[in-house]
């Protein structure tokens, strides 16, 4: 909230540099005094906790890429790579090496948890929705951008899923074969075979496809704090939306940003880095794949290829589709879908808490959510033993990828021309503090 800053630099040295750079001013305004509705709850802690899981990769990243070496050059007579040996290197040799790859590996996982958190919130919340748009679209970017970086960073250690998956999910693009065949003669590879070479840098998966994802795995980090920069900007124009998804409407519904968020993001942050604790002490590999400690090797395909938890819901989409071609048009489809939220959702209620029908589709969404990540970690072929019936699990999938689609497209525009939404408070000072009178927001 420019123009009304109630910032006053106390000694000469701060009002010194308030006249050249304010950049107290601003951490003031927006961290100390912005005006915040008192009663988010604990789902709202969940932008900080992202801030800082984005910090902890950052530099545990920084430390950990002046150790490995991204060469796949082959050592140990042809069964290791100078970039598994590099992290084999970082596990044993190295001081706290262990402690870093462990922090980075899961803080990964623990990142995509509360990003999870983060964007069922605003689903939930109706936080996409006018005015909050640019907010919601900046945060589907910065989760694409996410899901590049760790299927980048994935990559590097150069097992056998490292090179596996960099192999699968670079060959998505060859489906575009199926658009234009041949470029240059019946002989030439097709539009979709020349991107993927053009991506590995050669004719496969191979030394320069490891660089060029190390060096895109460093830059897009920062990419996404540029990004966050943006979001939280976004975010401080219009102001926090509320559980109860309504407007605030003077000083009697908010409170100061400190010290009553700072204190209760801090608890709750505390509780979160608690279980990312638990997981880096006593359970390291519990996300891990036990084949990524095996060395790539480009002539035994393993029997299974999945990839790291957060991306299993896509990936099961991927497969549930025979065609190639569709399957990918499919996952992009499902990721650029979320872009349109903000319109797609017709309701003039934002929350959820008042939408009794909304409710139970959206549910039913979380539902389908989990379903389809169990399935994107089964093999292909598996089924279901249902009561002597033999169900395979192609099909779940298909319905959860359905669904999926369907809640977006038919429950999220059409649901509100036949819901009557349950009646809402005045104020949130009413439904906080029982009462609609204005009280002082110290
Ligand atoms: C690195 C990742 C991200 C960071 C650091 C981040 C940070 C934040 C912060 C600090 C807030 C304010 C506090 C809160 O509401 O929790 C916020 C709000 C919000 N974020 Fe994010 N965010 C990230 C990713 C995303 C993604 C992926 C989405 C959606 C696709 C998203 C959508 C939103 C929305 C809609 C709000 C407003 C919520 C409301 O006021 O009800 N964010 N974000």
């Amino acid at each position: 909230m420019s123009g009304n800053s109630t910032y006053q630099p106390k000694t000469g040295l701060t009002r010194w540099l308030d006249s050249r750079l304010p950049i107290l001013r601003l951490a003031h305004d927006t961290m100390t005094t912005f005006p915040t509705p008192r009663n988010l709850n604990v789902w709202y802690t969940f932008g900080a906790i992202l801030t800082f899981f984005l910090a902890v990769q950052i530099v545990t990243g920084i430390v950990l890429a002046m150790h490995f070496l991204p060469s796949a050059v082959l050592t140990n007579g042809g069964t290791s790579s100078v970039a598994f040996d590099s992290v084999e290197s970082i596990m044993r040799d190295v001081n706290y090496g262990w402690l870093l790859r462990y922090m980075h590996a899961n803080g990964a996982s623990m990142f995509f948890l509360a990003v999870y958190i983060h964007m069922f919130r605003g689903l939930y919340y109706g936080s996409s929705k006018a005015p909050r748009e640019i907010l919601w679209i900046l945060g589907v970017l910065i989760y694409v951008v996410m899901v590049a970086t760790a299927f980048f960073g994935y990559v590097l250690p150069w097992g056998q899923m490292s090179f596996w998956a960099a192999t699968v999910i670079t060959n998505l693009f060859s489906a575009l074969d199926q658009v234009v065949p041949h470029m240059g003669g019946a002989h030439a590879p097709g539009i979709g075979t020349m991107i993927a070479q053009w991506l590995w840098g050669g004719f496969a998966v191979g030394d320069a496809t490891l660089n060029r994802f190390f060096s895109l795995h460093y830059l897009l980090p920062f990419v996404i704090a540029g990004l966050v920069g943006l979001h939280i900007w976004a975010l401080h124009v219009p102001g926090n939306n509320n559980p109860l998804g309504i407007d605030v409407q003077g000083p009697q519904d908010t409170v100061p940003f400190h010290p009553y968020y700072t204190v209760k993001d801090g608890f709750y942050l505390c509780l979160f880095v608690i279980i990312y604790a638990f997981l880096v002490f006593f359970h390291p590999d519990f996300v891990g794949n036990p084949d990524n400690y095996t060395p790539a090797n480009p002539l035994v395909t393993p029997p299974h290829i999945v990839p790291e938890w957060y991306l299993l819901p896509f990936y099961a989409m991927l497969r549930s589709i025979p065609q190639k071609l569709f399957g990918v048009l499919v996952l992009f489809g499902a990721l650029a879908t979320l872009l349109f939220v903000p319109w797609l959702d017709t309701s003039r209620v934002r929350s959820m808490r008042f939408r009794p029908m909304m409710k139970q589709f959206f549910w039913v969404f979380v539902a389908d959510c989990i379903l389809l990540g169990y399935l994107g970690s089964q093999e292909p072929q598996a089924v279901w033993h249902l009561g002597g019936i033999d169900v395979p699990l192609l099909w779940p999938a298909r319905i959860g990828t359905l669904y999926y689609f369907v809640f977006f497209f038919v429950v999220m525009p059409f649901l509100p021309l036949i819901e009557t939404p349950l009646e809402r408070p005045k104020s949130i000072a009413e439904a906080v503090l029982g009462t609609a009178q204005p009280q002082a927001a110290e």
